[in-house]
C-alpha cells in the first residue's frame, strides 16, 4: 500500500521504501505540498506537518490575497502542487492558459481524488511503468476550474520496491470553448529552504554532460532547449543537493522529464528563501490549442530522493531506467560486441573493405558489424542524399542484403545506419517534396550539416518513414540500427497546420517520431536499436523508452569519455551508453591511448570497436581479442552491477569506478589516471558495497583482501603517467 489517504486531515502520502511525497488539500480546495524526502509513516493536521510559513506569511509584503480562501491567504506563500498564473503565485507556475475571452487567469480546485493499483500508459508519449499491478499503486487528483471548464488530472505513482515518483498531467478542456495551453509544464516540489546547489549536465557537441554546480540564488536558474532535442547543451536531469552531499550522505533530489523535445527543469526561489523545483515541456514558443472535449497529456517526471548522496539517487535511476523504462527483448540479456566503421572509413568504403574490416572483426570476436553513413543515394560526403534511402550499388553492388549474407557468413550479425528525420536540399526526396521539411512559407531554411529536418508533425511523412524503413528492415537481415540525428531544429513550421497551431508543431514532431519508433520497435522486435545524436545529443529518458542504447559522444578519447561517461552516469545506467574502442591518435582531439586504457573506459558502457582492426599491430590485435573475452565474461557485472563513482574527474587527477555484481560476489574496480605528474602525491582509493566481514581475492595477482581493509583503509595508487589504467577483479571467498 504505498499510497495512503488519511481522509479525516485530507493528506495523501505516497510511501516508497524509503521516501514519501506528501500532499494536503489546503482548506478542501488546494493540494499543496507538504513533504518529499525521508520516509514519513504517519499522517497528521495540515498545520501539524507544515511551517512552510503560510502561518507567519499570510499575507507576505505586497502580495495579493486570495478571497477564495476563507484565511484569505497569498498563494505566493503556499506550497502549491499544481500552481496557475494569476490570482496572486508569482513564481514560474506549471499551467498558463488563455482562454476565449482573452484572460489567462485559471483557478483550479480540487473535486476529488482515484488510488489504485499499477500505472496507467501515457498515450502518445514515452513512460516508465510496471509489468505488474502489484509493483504499483497510482494517485489521481481531479481539479477544475468552474467558470473555463477546464478539468486536470495530476497523477502520482509511488512504487513499492524502489524510491521513485512518478508525476505526469492531463489536461481536458470539458468547457464550452477553445483553450490556448500556454505552459503545461510536469510536476514541481517545494522545499522549504534554498540550502542547495542546482546540479545540472551541460555540455556541448563531442563534450557532453559535463557535471556543474552552483548555489541556490534567489529568483529563477534553469536549463532549457529550444532546439527541438533535448540537446548536447543542457540535459533535462537535474538535481537538487544540500551543500554538504557527496556520493554517500546528504540530500539530493532528482528531477527528470521524459522528453526528448524543448524542456525547462529549473527553480524559483522566493524571498524567503523557499525553492520550488520544477520540470516539463519548455513553455517558450510552445501553445496548444484545445477544443472543447480534447485532452492534452504533458511528458512524464521522474523524482527520486536519497537520504544519502548521489550514488544511491543514481542506482536507483539506473535499475529505474534499465528494467521498468527500455523494453523489448535486449532489455534482459547482454548485447552484442559490435564493431562500426564509421571512424575506420568515414564515407570512404565499398563493400570489399566493409567485408575485409568484418573479417578481422570476426577473427577477434566481435559479434555484430555496423555499416555506418554513406551506403545509400549519392551519399560520398555530408552534402547529399539524407531521404533517399535506396543502396548506393556503386559501393556496394550486392545491395544491403547481398552485403547482409557475406558478413552473416562470418558469424557476425549485420546493422545498419539511418538518419531517418532527416532530408538533404540535394536528394530525390527534397526534390519531390520540398514541403515536407520543417520551414516557414516565405524564410529561408538554416541548414546545420547541410540538412533540414523532415516534418514529423505530419503523418503523411511519418507514415512514409515507416513503409520505407520497414521496406529495407524486411528485405535483408538487418539485426541491429542506429537512427542518427544531426541537427537541431530552425524556423520551426508545418506546411499543413493552420495559423493556430502552428506553435504546436515541435511538439507534435515529438509525438510522430515516438509514433514512428513505436511502430518500428512492434514490428521489428529483433532489431537492436541504437539512438544517435551527433553522439548523445538527445540523450534523455524518452529516448530509452524505444532505443535499448544511445551513443553517448563522438569523442571518443578515452580521457575526454571518462568526463562524459562519469557525468552521464548521474542520471543513466552504464547499460545504456554507447561506448567504442577508438585509434589512435584520437580522431576528436588527437591524443594517444593505449588499447587497454580505451578499451577499460569502453566496458563501462555498451561495448564496440569504431576501427579497422587490420590496422593494428599484431600485440595490440592479441589485447583486442582478450578484451572481447574479458567483456563477455563481465559485461553483467558493469551492467547489472551497482556502478560506485569513487574518484570524479572533474575533482581529482584520477577516475576511479568499482562495479558490484547483482549478487556482490564479484567486484571490478577501473582505475585511470588522467594527468602523470612525477613524484605524484598518492591516491587513497577506499571501496563501497563490500561485507566488511567478507575475503576478496584479486583474480589477476591471487591476492588476498578484507572487505574493510578495502572500504576503509583502501588501495594506494600513485600517477605518474599520463593516460594509465589498471583493472581489478575481485571475487568474494
Ligand atoms: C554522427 C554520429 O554521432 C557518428 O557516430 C556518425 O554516425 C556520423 N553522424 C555519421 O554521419
Amino acid at each position: 500500500m504505498p499510497i495512503i489517504y488519511d481522509e479525516k486531515n485530507k493528506i495523501f502520502n505516497l510511501q516508497t521504501p524509503n521516501t514519501s511525497y506528501v500532499i494536503g488539500i489546503y482548506e478542501n480546495k488546494l493540494p499543496i505540498h507538504i513533504h518529499y524526502g525521508k520516509r514519513i509513516n504517519k499522517t497528521y493536521n495540515i498545520d501539524d506537518m507544515v511551517d512552510f510559513g503560510f502561518r507567519y506569511y499570510r499575507g507576505e509584503g505586497f502580495s495579493v490575497r486570495s478571497v477564495d480562501f476563507d484565511d484569505a491567504i497569498s498563494l505566493t506563500a503556499l506550497p502549491l502542487e499544481f500552481p496557475t498564473y494569476g490570482s496572486g503565485d508569482y513564481r514560474t507556475p506549471v499551467f498558463h492558459a488563455q482562454y476565449e475571452d482573452g484572460s489567462t487567469i485559471s483557478k483550479l480546485y480540487y473535486e476529488g481524488y482515484n488510488i489504485y493499483d499499477g500505472k496507467p500508459k501515457i498515450d502518445g508519449l514515452p513512460a516508465t511503468y510496471v509489468e505488474s499491478d502489484s509493483e504499483a499503486q497510482t494517485l489521481e487528483l481531479y481539479l477544475k476550474d468552474e467558470l473555463t471548464g477546464v478539468k486536470v488530472v495530476i497523477r502520482y505513482t509511488a512504487y513499492n520496491d524502489r524510491d521513485v515518483i512518478t508525476r505526469s498531467h492531463t489536461i481536458i478542456n470539458d468547457g464550452n470553448s477553445v483553450v490556448k495551453l500556454k505552459n503545461v509544464m510536469s510536476g514541481c516540489i517545494h522545499l522549504p529552504d534554498m540550502d542547495y546547489d542546482l546540479v545540472q549536465f551541460s555540455g556541448q557537441w563531442a563534450r557532453e554532460r559535463h557535471i556543474e554546480k552552483s548555489p541556490l540564488s534567489h529568483g529563477k536558474q534553469s536549463v532549457e532547449s529550444l532546439r527541438g532535442a533535448s540537446s548536447h547543451i543542457f540535459n533535462p536531469f537535474v538535481c537538487l543537493a544540500s551543500k554538504n552531499a557527496t556520493e554517500d550522505c546528504g540530500d539530493v533530489y532528482g528531477m527528470n522529464l521524459v522528453y526528448s523535445g524543448n524542456f525547462e527543469s529549473g527553480v524559483y526561489v522566493d524571498t524567503h528563501n523557499r525553492t520550488r523545483l520544477y520540470t516539463g515541456i519548455n513553455p517558450f514558443d510552445f501553445e496548444w490549442k484545445l477544443d472543447k472535449g480534447e485532452c492534452f497529456n504533458t511528458p512524464e517526471c521522474v523524482m527520486v530522493y536519497s537520504d544519502s548522496g548521489f550514488s544511491k539517487m543514481s542506482h536507483t535511476y539506473h535499475k529505474l531506467i534499465s528494467n521498468r523504462l527500455c523494453r523489448g527483448k535486449y532489455r534482459d540479456i547482454e548485447r552484442p560486441v559490435l564493431l562500426n566503421n564509421w571512424e575506420a572509413t568515414y564515407f570512404n568504403f565499398d563493400e570489399e573493405k566493409i567485408v575485409n574490416i568484418a573479417k578481422k572483426a570476426a577473427e577477434a570476436g566481435v559479434e555484430l558489424l555496423v555499416l555506418d553513413d554513406g551506403w545509400f543515394g549519392e551519399r560520398n560526403d555530408d552534402h547529399t542524399s539524407l531521404g533517399d534511402w535506396f543502396v548506393n550499388k556503386e559501393k556496394l553492388p550486392n545491395g544491403i542484403s547481398g552485403l547482409a549474407e557475406k558478413i552473416n557468413k562470418l558469424g557476425l550479425k549485420f546493422g545498419l545506419w539511418f538518419e531517418p528525420e532527416m532530408i538533404s536540399e540535394v536528394s530525390k526526396l527534397y526534390d519531390e517534396h520540398p514541403d515536407w521539411c520543417l520551414h516557414v512559407e516565405g524564410r529561408s531554411r538554416s541548414l546545420g550539416r547541410n540538412q533540414l529536418i523532415l516534418d514529423y508533425s505530419r503523418d503523411d511523412v511519418c507514415d512514409y518513414i515507416i513503409e520505407t524503413l520497414s521496406d529495407i528492415f524486411a528485405n535483408a537481415n538487418i539485426e541491429y540500427i542506429k537512427w542518427d540525428m544531426n541537427r537541431n531544429m530552425s524556423e520551426i513550421g508545418s506546411a499543413i497546420l493552420p495559423a493556430d497551431r502552428q506553435r504546436e508543431t515541435a511538439h507534435r514532431y515529438m509525438l510522430g517520431l515516438y509514433r514512428v519508433l513505436e511502430t518500428l520497435k512492434a514490428r521489428f522486435p529483433h532489431i537492436l536499436m541504437e539512438g544517435c545524436s551527433g553522439g548523445g545529443g538527445r540523450f534523455d529518458m524518452g529516448m530509452f523508452y524505444y532505443f535499448d542504447q544511445f551513443w553517448t559522444s563522438d569523442d571518443t578519447d578515452a580521457v575526454e569519455r571518462q568526463f562524459i561517461q562519469a557525468g552521464t552516469s548521474y542520471g543513466y545506467p552504464t547499460n545504456v551508453m554507447g561506448a567504442h574502442v577508438s585509434a589512435v591518435p584520437n580522431h576528436q582531439v588527437h591524443r594517444t591511448t593505449d588499447i587497454d586504457t580505451r578499451a577499460r573506459v569502453a566496458y563501462s558502457g555498451q561495448f564496440g570497436y569504431e576501427l579497422d582492426l587490420g590496422l593494428l599491430s599484431s600485440e595490440e590485435f592479441e589485447s583486442v581479442k582478450e578484451q572481447i573475452k574479458f567483456y563477455k565474461k563481465y559485461s553483467s557485472v558493469f551492467h547489472k552491477g551497482d556502478m560506485y563513482r569513487i574518484k570524479s574527474p572533474f575533482e581529482d587527477n584520477m577516475t576511479v569506478w568499482e562495479f558490484v555484481s547483482e549478487d556482490k560476489n564479484t567486484v571490478i574496480v577501473e582505475i585511470f589516471v588522467i594527468k602523470g605528474a612525477p613524484s605524484s602525491p598518492k591516491f587513497v582509493i577506499k571501496l563501497k558495497g563490500l561485507e566488511e566481514n567478507c575475503m576478496y581475492r584479486d583474480e589477476l595477482t591471487g591476492r588476498e583482501y578484507s572487505g574493510e581493509v578495502l572500504m576503509n583503509i583502501g588501495l594506494r595508487r600513485i600517477g605518474n603517467r599520463d593516460y594509465t589504467s589498471e583493472i581489478m577483479i575481485l571475487k568474494k571467498i
